[in-house]
């Protein structure tokens, strides 16, 4: 799994982290990040399980003054900071239906802020973890297959510490 994470770290691909929770899903995405061309570059985290979803969508694709009750002012979106970084899509199983269809017509395709006129251009590595069963939420519907290829060009499976138990004594070293 580390060898794959440091090719896959220097190549540009949208990387789905899975496993259970508690596995090291989000060290090994920021692993990706550090071991990348980007690494002095942004590193955005999205929790995509953030209720309500109007505030996920906002933290994301930020707001113009006056688009929303609240917005006293222009905020930029997650995506525009991580803008030449990468964005950290953690939880990404529990988007929300409407948000995996904005999410994937974004596809690196200019978008607006919400309430917003002007295109906003991005080029960020999108990097995603989930601890959800994906392939049943995949097989139910509940979770789009199309988004799911655009995030997981590659997937790394995170195994549990009880099926690597010969890493328990290095980690408890580095934990002294
Ligand atoms: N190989 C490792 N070496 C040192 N610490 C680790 C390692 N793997 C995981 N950890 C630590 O274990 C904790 C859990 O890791 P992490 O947050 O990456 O898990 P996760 O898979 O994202 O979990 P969750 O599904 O609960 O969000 C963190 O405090 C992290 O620093
Ligand atoms: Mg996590």
């Amino acid at each position: 799994m580390l060898k794959l994470v440091e090719r896959v770290a220097r190549s540009n691909a949208a990387v789905l982290t899975t496993g259970e929770s508690g596995t090291g899903k989000e060290l090994i995405a920021r692993a990706i990040h550090h071991y990348s061309m980007r690494c002095s570059r942004a590193w955005v985290d999205l929790k995509c399980a953030m209720p309500p979803e109007l505030l996920l969508e906002s933290e994301l694709f930020g707001y113009e003054k006056g688009a929303l009750r609240g917005a006293a002012a222009t905020k930029p979106g997650l995506l525009e900071l991580s803008n030449t970084g990468s964005v950290f899509l953690d939880e990404i199983g529990e988007l929300p239906p409407r948000m995996q269809v904005k999410l994937l017509s974004l596809d690196g395709e200019p978008y607006y802020r919400l309430g917003g006129t002007r295109k906003i251009s991005v080029d960020s590595r999108v990097i995603a973890a989930t601890n959800a069963d994906l392939e049943k939420a995949l097989k139910e519907g509940s979770f789009r297959r199309d988004l799911y290829h655009s995030v997981a060009q590659v997937e790394i499976k995170v195994p549990p510490l009880r099926e690597r138990t010969a890493d328990i004594a290095p980690l408890q070293m580095s934990a002294r």
